[in-house]
């Protein structure tokens, strides 16, 4: 696998832009919030057509760089913002509402091959895991974190079975010398874990997931992301969502189900809805995939799935049962390293 830190003007490959397209129908015209641009795939696509606008935010600097290029074609009917997309209100005028809101989770191509920023098991370099506008590093977890914590962390955004014998090793190793590079933490997971290890993913791919969910508090951005989100829709505009991993696509299904028209009657377990009102229209809880097209030319949508809500007309309340459900989460998200 190529590092591709020196390689200037690399672009991610836009997940799903032709079913995207489909659902916003840009040739239409339109105010568009893409809250993860990336390299600017949607973006770009979705200025190309003649009365639209987009703003435009990614909470990644090297970002900028990609955003300065679009903004040379298409001035005035584009804004960037190197922002987090928890803080959409912040940077969105009041008065301002959108037809459709795009969010693209997870990591970019440029973030993932680029091997200094410790993302990837692959990296021979230090890990670290910041997306941007970060208060600590993967370094920081690795080295701060009390042995609950970090086995709380591993096993509930992992969903890895070995996370109390992973948090122990890598505790005892610590306290040999600070564990600041990628291959050391990868040592130590394989160490940790069963050597009959049988399942087709990489045998760091959990812990490494986890440790990132919480260094970028991804819980968090995306309840909040979609809250604010939420608000600065139009009623009838569409909220679209492409999701990477297990979790995420259940904190999207629970927002879109229980706020829905046809809302379930949940379960017992989870807290009940009173609110009469509800946020969006008939909700069908289907998934768009990529398809094998796609996957083919680019292996790294394999995972992706597309879920889409339509804003109802009701006024916006506070979904406050989203962060009840997801309260656990949240509160491991906000221990102090
Ligand atoms: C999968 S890429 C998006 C690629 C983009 N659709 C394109 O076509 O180039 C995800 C991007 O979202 C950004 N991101 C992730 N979480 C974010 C957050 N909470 N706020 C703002 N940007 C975020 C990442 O920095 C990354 O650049």
């Amino acid at each position: 696998m190529k590092d591709i830190s020196s390689f200037k003007n690399l672009k991610h490959y836009p997940v799903m832009l032709k079913e995207v397209m489909n659902i916003c129908a840009p040739e239409n015209g339109g105010n568009f919030i893409d809250c993860t641009f990336g390299s600017g795939g949607y973006s770009n696509e979705i200025l190309s057509f003649q009365n639209t606008n987009v703003i435009s935010l990614d909470r990644d600097n090297n970002a900028i760089n990609y955003a300065s290029e679009i903004k040379k074609n298409y001035n005035d009917r584009f804004m960037f913002y190197n922002e987090k997309f928890s803080n959409l209100d912040k940077v969105i005028k009041k008065d301002f509402k959108a037809d459709f809101i795009i969010f693209d989770l997870g990591l970019s191509s440029m973030q993932i091959f680029n091997f200094k920023r410790g993302f990837s098991f692959n990296s021979k370099d230090k890990i670290d895991m910041r997306m941007g506008l970060n208060s600590i590093s993967a370094q920081d977890v690795l080295n701060k974190c009390d042995f609950k914590t970090l086995k709380n962390i591993i096993k509930y955004f992992g969903d890895e079975k070995d996370s109390s014998r992973i948090a122990n090793n890598i505790i005892k190793e610590r306290k040999r010398s600070p564990i600041n590079s990628v291959p050391r933490l990868v040592e130590i997971i394989e160490r940790s874990k069963k050597k009959n290890y049988k399942k087709k993913i990489n045998i760091s791919t959990q812990t490494f997931q986890a440790i990132r969910i919480f260094v970028n508090k991804e819980v968090s951005e995306l309840v909040n992301g979609l809250i604010h989100a939420t608000k600065l829709l139009k009623k009838g505009g569409k909220l679209i969502l492409i999701n990477f991993h297990s979790l995420e696509d259940k904190i999207i299904k629970f927002y879109f189900t229980n706020y829905s028209k046809n809302k379930s009657k949940g379960s017992r377990y989870y807290p009940q809805i009173k609110n009469d009102k509800i946020l969006f229209e008939n909700y069908k809880n289907k998934i768009i995939r990529p398809s094998e097209e796609e996957i083919n030319k680019n292996s790294a949508s394999k995972s992706a799935k597309l879920r889409y809500a339509v804003r109802s007309k009701d006024n916006f309340f506070y979904p406050e049962e989203l962060k009840k459900r997801f309260d656990n989460y949240l509160k491991l998200e906000n221990e102090n390293v």
